[in-house]
């Protein structure tokens, strides 16, 4: 054999030893994204993001391209957009919302009124009821007005209840009392009323007394006129806790009421380290709450807790535990991805 015809022969024998064979002449379609499985079933299907991620591209590359919608983590938190009283700094969140344009993503604003993550000058001094009022409808009056037309939802109050169904002891429950939850939805959506207005907690998967009091409370507001437009179910999993059976029925009974549901922030972490049994059953979960979301028709999307292990925020707060998301710590597809494109048929 010639030299160059046996050097071709065996460059297509490393081509095809390692998958790389030339491209027929009819090539195979590019497999669909999340984004796009999700989006043949009227739904998105998105991450979360943070700032110091930035700086890595492959991360960026993935996140741009998998992922139709995005929720920044912490940009839009109090303690970063209010910093001193008055004083709005919307840097860290524009970083995100260029992203998110840049690549055709819709975003979740991500959050108005939480007990966590707020500005010292809020925290350490006491309030009266009119001034700490006062306070709160600027800052979300502010906010709002700033990415009008640019977020899809807000999560105008996020945690606002206790396990047992009890109103969580927050400085504004404390200051202002429950009425507080319907101030902060009108002064939210008077300034931009086509953003969806949500209420979002943890441990609210399945019925239990912590999702009846949002049952009973988003069913007093609509009856209030109040501007209330969906419920947000975070759905920070644990393998050791058992997968909530009910997520199906528990959307519905949302959706019954009028409001739209959207899984805002899936997790599904387990104590380390992974095995395949546990990324197996983390699979087949992460299949079974999104297969839940197809089946009801106003779930309107998913979102992870950020797409990767290497930027989860489990492992710095649940020590011992981690491995929480569908992508590994070197960016590679873990079973759970594959899990949640089949459900999406892909
Ligand atoms: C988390 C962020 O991911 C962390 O980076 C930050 O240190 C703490 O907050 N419920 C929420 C989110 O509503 O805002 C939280 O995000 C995770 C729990």
């Amino acid at each position: 054999m010639p030299v160059s015809r046996h050097l071709i022969a065996l460059s297509a024998a490393v081509c095809l030893a390692a998958g790389l064979a030339a491209a027929p002449a009819t090539a195979e379609p590019r497999p669909r994204t999340l984004a796009e499985l999700a989006k043949k079933h009227h739904k998105y299907f998105g991450s979360a993001t943070d700032n110091p991620e930035f700086t890595d591209a492959a991360y960026l590359k993935l996140l741009g391209s998998e992922f139709g919608q995005t929720t920044p983590g912490n940009a839009m938190k109090w303690e970063t957009t209010e910093p001193r009283r008055g004083v709005f700094d919307f840097t860290a969140a524009e970083e995100v919302m260029t992203f998110a344009k840049a690549h055709h993503q819709k975003v979740r604003g991500h959050t108005l009124v939480w007990h966590n993550q707020l500005p010292a000058w809020l925290t350490e001094r006491s309030w009266t009821a009119d001034e700490l009022r006062a306070v709160l409808k600027n800052h979300i009056q502010t906010e709002v007005r700033h990415f009008k037309g640019r977020v899809i939802h807000w999560d105008v109050v996020n945690e606002a209840f206790n396990e047992d169904g009890t109103y969580r002891e927050s400085l504004f429950y404390k200051t202002l009392g429950p009425g507080y939850i319907a101030d902060a939805l009108r002064w939210a959506h008077e300034i931009d009323p086509h953003a969806k207005l949500y209420l979002n907690d943890y441990n609210v998967d399945g019925i239990g007394p912590k999702s009846d009091a949002y049952h009973s409370l988003i069913k007093q507001l609509k009856a209030d006129g109040v501007p209330v437009e969906g419920f947000g179910i975070q759905g920070h999993l644990a393998l050791q806790y058992g997968f909530p059976a009910d997520v199906r029925q528990n959307m519905q009974r949302f959706a019954d009421l009028g409001v739209e549901v959207a899984v805002t922030e899936l997790d599904i972490r387990m104590p380390l380290p992974a095995t395949p049994e546990k990324l197996a059953t983390q699979a087949t979960w992460y299949a079974d709450y999104v297969k839940a979301c197809l089946a009801v028709e106003k779930c309107v999307g998913v979102t992870v807790w950020d797409y990767t292990d290497k930027y989860s925020w489990i492992p710095s707060v649940f020590p011992g535990e981690g491995a929480a998301l569908p992508y590994d710590e070197n960016l590679t597809p873990k079973p759970a991805y594959h899990a949640i494109r089949k459900v999406l048929g892909g």
